[in-house]
């Protein structure tokens, strides 16, 4: 774990070993250059504690990118509550309560929301011990609910941006899109895909998700094995990271790639591979920061919903711009993001 530390290069790592469940907290503060760092809580099981931080360091810094690239005044951080094997599902919410107290022991350093495994129902919880700086309780509780559906429509924003530079037009209408990943962001994608009259084919490894979106909606559905052979326009991850890299990259059959899921490279050479197949990658921290952005604007900023949903549409826009500075400089687009970030970041 200490040489991931070292060779990170964010701010600091506060790391709880809880005892009464045996899971391990890791609250990673890459950035509060542009703010206070703001980022969800993943809570789920790793193999081992270690894959845990390396998640929250990485998850930190794509916070970073993701509000500097936009300029908004935020910074990056994440946690990770990593499960232990033998998990005691009763304990969760006591679990929950004592994450709080740590978030609030940071006196606003680091304000986090909901992410993989965790839901604007267990906010109300860690909000408990956690406030004020606890975003998405639901609406019951005085929050702005889940930030998945800001998070997808940026995302839908940024896709058809995405669409405009790859096929001359920003119309999604017959365009062949395929979801990885049918969950929170996922499946509300798909909603607007359908409704801007997209032809959607999904994936997803959860046997009721399927069931849902595949016998009660008649969504198309790829078995998993044949997500990254399978043709379509735009491919959209929106399940977990890492999924393109040196062995799925040679097998893609689509023409661009836009999803909300966070580190969707195994690593930044990935982004010159996509380049050199010419598909064409819109960052994942580009687009994906809808939620965030929105949901921060709502209860941090005084923001109405109004103005939240046109902050989103700015994803476009965003898109637009790094598309225009990878093509000027011949870069590949994630290089081209990181220099947005890096001058805003001053
Ligand atoms: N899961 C969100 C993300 O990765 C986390 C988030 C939600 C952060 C709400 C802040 C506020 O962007």
């Amino acid at each position: 774990m200490h040489d991931l530390i070292k060779t990170w290069d964010g701010e600091h790592v506060v790391v709880r070993y809880d005892r009464e469940s045996g899971a391990w907290i890791f609250v990673a503060v890459h950035s509060t250059r542009l703010g206070p760092a703001t980022g969800g809580t993943r809570m789920k099981h790793y193999s081992k504690p270690r894959e845990g931080l390396r998640d929250a360091l990485l998850l930190s810094e794509a916070m970073t990118l993701k509000y500097a690239v936009p300029r908004f005044p935020r910074g990056g951080g994440k946690a990770v509550i990593a499960l232990p094997d033998d998990f005691d599902r009763t304990g969760r919410d006591k679990l929950l309560l004592r994450y709080g107290d740590l978030v609030r022991s940071l006196r606003g350093a680091f304000q986090t929301g909901p992410d993989v495994g965790t839901s604007p129902k267990d906010m109300d919880i860690i909000a408990e011990t956690g406030a004020p700086y606890i975003f998405c309780r639901t609406p019951d509780r005085g929050g702005a609910g889940d930030s998945a559906p800001a998070t997808a429509f940026g995302l839908f924003c940024g896709m058809e941006a995405v669409c405009e530079a790859t096929f001359g037009s920003g119309s999604l209408a017959g365009r062949r899109v395929l979801v990885q990943g049918a969950g929170s962001v996922g499946g509300r994608l798909i909603d607007l895909l359908l409704d801007a009259g997209a032809d959607v084919l999904f994936s997803d490894v959860n046997p009721e998700t399927v069931m849902r979106f595949r016998d009660g909606r008649g969504v198309p559905f790829i078995q998993p094995d044949d997500l990254f052979n399978t043709e379509c326009d735009i491919l959209a991850p929106c399940a977990l990271g890492g999924v393109l890299d040196g062995k799925t990259i040679p097998r893609l059959r689509c023409r661009a790639i836009a999803g909300a899921a966070n580190n969707q490279l195994a690593e930044r050479a990935d982004a010159e591979r996509l380049r050199q197949r010419g598909i064409l990658y819109a960052p994942d921290y580009v687009v994906s920061v809808g939620g965030a952005m929105a949901i921060t604007g709502i209860e941090a900023m005084g923001w109405t919903k109004e103005e939240a949903a046109e902050r989103l549409r700015g994803v476009a826009d965003t898109v637009r711009e790094v598309f225009a500075l990878a093509d000027a400089e011949g870069i590949d687009t994630d290089s081209a993001a990181r220099k947005i970030a890096e001058r805003n970041l001053g």
